[in-house]
C-alpha cells in the first residue's frame, strides 16, 4: 500500500511527538512507532528536565555547566539558544498536560544532578518521562490531523537512489521522499510518501550488554540516514550512566537516578568507604563521565561486580516521597533503600552524537529533519550534562517544526516511487543466527568500546564487527524482512560509526577516554 502525508514522523518519544503536535495544524501527519506509542526512551526518563527557573540560578550558569560537561566540544551558540529557550518549552509541556512537582510555596521543587551548579531539574517524582509521554500521547490521539501507525517499523529512507539515480556523498544532492515501513503485525511492507520527514528514533543503548535503554533503542534512524548518505558526527561519545541497579539478569537495567545523589546519596565501595573524593572534588555529584570511570576503576582494582549508593543516612520519609518508584523496584528484589545500600553499576545510557543537524533540525539531506537522541545538534559536545536531553529533544522539535511549516507549501510529493522488493526466502528458523550475532555484537562493544578504550581494543572490535557485518549483510540479502534482522543490521552500522570515529579521535576527551592518549590536565 502507498500512503501520502505532508509530514511523516518516525518516532513517538518527546522529539517525534512534540514535532507532530506542532506541525499538525499545517497538514496531514503520520507518526510511526515500532512499538506502541508509549514505548520510548522518553517514558523511562527519571530525573527530569533541566531549565533555569528562579534566582540564584541564571542562564549563564546553565550555559557554563553545559559547556564544562561538554569538555570543549559544544557549539556555544547552540548551548545559549537551547538554555534560553528552555522555560518556554517547559511551559509548552505544562500546557499539554505534563505536571511537574511543586513545593507547598507553589514554586517548582527543583532537583540537582551531576555537573549542575544549581538546583534546576524539573521533575515528576522519579518518573518524569512517563508523565511527559502520557501527556503527549493523549494530545496526539485527540488531534484530527494525526494518523498513528503503531508497530510499524521504518526500514529505509526513500531517496533518489530508489528512482535508479546515483547519489554521490554530496549533501546537496540527496533528497528524502519518505520511508518504506514494515507492518509488524500483518507482515506487509508499505510505502510512506511525504513532503517532509522527521527522524526521531532515539538512542542506541542496545549495542551494549548492559544498558538502561528499552529494547526499542537500536539506532535505526542513524543507520537509515547513514545508508542514505547523510552526515553523522560525534558518534564516539557514548554516555554510561554511573548508577544502574545491579541485578545481573534484568534487561534493560533499571536506572537509579542521579537525582538521588543530588538528594544526598553517596557512592561507596563494598566495604563502605566513600571513594569519589579521590577522583574529583565534587564527589558523588561530579559529571557523569568522571563518576562512571571512577566506579569502573574501583570495580576493576577490587575485582568487585558493583559499588553501593548509600541513602540510609537520609530522611527516610522524604526519600520515599521523592523516589517512590525506585523504592518500590528495590523492594521487589529485597532491598529497602531506607535501611540497605543499593548495589549499582554503570550502564550504556545515551549517545551524544548522531545525525548532524543545523540549528533548525535540518539534516544534510533535503526534506529530512532529525531531533532528539538520534540527532547531534552541538548541545552536548563530548559529554551530555544530565537532564539536558529531554530539553534538547523539545527545543529542536520546535525549531524543526517552524522551519518545516515555512517550507511545506513549496514541496511536492515525489512520483514514480517503486514498491519495496522483498526477494528473500530464508526461513524464520534462522533466527538463531541473528540472536547469536546480536549477543556477540553486544559483547564486542561492552568489552572493547566501553568506558575505557585503547587503540588495540578498538582495532579488535572493528575486526570482530567486520565478520558479523558480512554475515549479517549476506543474511539480509537472502532473508524475508524481519524486525530482528533489521535491528541487528542497524546496530552494526551504528557500531561501525562509533568505532571509526573513536579511532579518528586521537585524544582522551569527555566520554571518549583512551589509555593511549592520557587526558590533558585541567
Ligand atoms: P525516544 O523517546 O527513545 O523515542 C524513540 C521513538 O522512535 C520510539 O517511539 C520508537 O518506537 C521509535 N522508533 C525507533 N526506531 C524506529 C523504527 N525503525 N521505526 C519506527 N519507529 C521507530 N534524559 C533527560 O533529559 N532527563 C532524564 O531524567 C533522563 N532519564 C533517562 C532515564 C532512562 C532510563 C533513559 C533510558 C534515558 C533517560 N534520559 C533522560 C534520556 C532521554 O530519555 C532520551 O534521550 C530522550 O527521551 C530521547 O527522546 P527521543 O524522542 O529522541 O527518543
Ligand atoms: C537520571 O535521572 O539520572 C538520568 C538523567 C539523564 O539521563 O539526563
Amino acid at each position: 500500500m502507498e500512503y501520502k502525508f505532508d509530514f511523516l514522523v518516525i518516532g513517538s518519544g518527546l522529539a517525534g511527538a512534540s514535532f507532530a503536535l506542532k506541525v499538525a495544524d499545517y497538514g496531514k501527519v503520520a507518526i510511526l512507532s515500532k512499538d506502541v506509542l508509549e514505548e520510548t526512551n522518553t517514558s523511562y526518563a527519571q530525573g527530569g528536565i533541566a531549565a533555569v527557573t528562579y534566582e540564584p540560578d541564571t542562564y549563564k550558569k546553565h550555559i557554563e555547566d553545559t559547556l564544562i560537561a561538554g569538555d570543549g566540544l559544544c557549539n556555544a551558540e547552540i548551548v545559549e539558544m537551547v538554555v534560553k529557550e528552555a522555560p518556554r518549552q517547559i511551559q509548552q509541556l505544562i500546557d499539554w498536560g505534563a505536571r511537574f512537582d511543586k513545593k507547598s510555596s507553589g514554586k517548582f521543587d527543583l532537583a540537582k544532578e551531576g555537573g549542575h551548579s544549581e538546583y534546576r531539574i524539573l521533575h515528576h517524582k522519579d518518573n518524569t518521562g512517563n508523565e511527559i509521554q502520557h501527556a503527549l500521547v493523549n494530545k496526539i490521539k485527540s488531534h484530527p490531523n494525526i494518523s498513528v501507525f503503531e508497530n510499524f517499523f521504518a526500514i529505509d529512507l526513500i531517496t533518489q537512489h530508489h528512482l535508479g539515480k546515483l547519489v554521490k556523498r554530496i549533501h546537496d544532492n540527496t533528497e528524502c521522499y519518505g520511508v518504506y515501513a514494515f507492518d509488524l503485525k500483518k507482515k506487509e511492507i508499505h510505502t510512506f510518501l511525504s513532503k517532509i520527514t522527521m527522524v526521531a528514533t532515539g538512542g542506541t543503548g542496545n549495542l551494549y550488554s548492559t544498558t538502561t535503554n528499552p529494547v526499542i533503542a537500536t539506532g535505526d534512524g542513524i543507520a537509515m540516514v547513514f545508508r542514505a548518505k547523510g552526515t553523522m558526527e560525534n558518534m564516539e561519545f557514548v554516555q554510561f550512566h554511573p548508577t544502574s541497579l545491579y541485578n545481573p539478569d534484568e534487561r534493560p537495567s533499571f536506572l537509579i537516578t542521579e537525582a538521588m545523589r543530588g538528594f544526598g546519596g553517596v557512592l561507596k565501595t563494598q566495604d563502605g568507604i566513600e571513594f569519589m573524593h579521590k577522583y574529583d572534588d565534587r564527589g558523588s555529584l561530579a559529571p557523569r563521565d568522571i563518576v562512571a570511570r571512577a566506579i569502573d576503576n574501583e570495580m576493576k582494582i577490587r575485582g568487585e561486580d558493583f559499588v553501593y549508593l548509600d541513602c540510609t543516612h537520609l530522611d527516610s520519609n522524604k526519600l520515599i516521597e521523592h523516589f517512590p518508584n525506585i523504592h518500590e523496584k528495590c523492594l521487589s528484589i529485597g532491598i529497602d533503600i531506607r535501611k540497605d545500600k543499593i548495589p549499582v553499576v554503570p550502564a550504556a545510557h545515551y549517545l551524544c552524537g548522531g545525525i548532524k543537524i543545523d540549528k533548525n533540525g535540518q539534516t544534510w539531506i533535503h526534506r529530512l529533519y532529525a531531533a532528539g537522541e538520534t540527532a547531534s545538534s552541538g548541545l552536548h559536545g563530548a559529554n551530555r550534562l544530565a537532564s539536558n536531553s529531554l530539553l534538547e529533544a523539545i527545543v529542536f522539535a520546535d525549531r524543526a517544526a517552524k522551519d518545516a511549516v515555512s517550507k511545506i507549501n513549496s514541496i511536492k510529493f515525489q512520483k514514480d516511487i517503486p514498491k519495496w522488493y522483498d526477494k528473500g526466502t530464508t526461513h524464520p528458523e534462522e533466527m538463531v543466527l541473528i540472536t547469536q550475532n546480536y549477543r556477540e555484537m553486544q559483547q564486542i562493544f561492552s568489552n572493547y568500546v566501553g568506558i575505557v578504550r585503547s587503540n588495540l581494543r578498538l582495532k579488535r572490535a572493528m575486526d570482530r564487527l567486520e565478520i558479523i557485518y558480512k554475515e549479517t549483510e549476506e543474511l539480509y540479502r537472502k532473508s524475508k524482512i524481519s524486525k530482528q534482522l533489521c535491528e541487528l543490521r542497524n546496530l552494526i552500522n551504528v557500531g561501525y560509526l562509533i568505532i571509526k570515529m573513536a579511532q579518528r579521535r586521537e585524544m582522551s576527551i569527555g566520554l571518549h577516554y583512551t589509555i593511549d592518549y592520557p587526558p590533558k590536565k585541567k
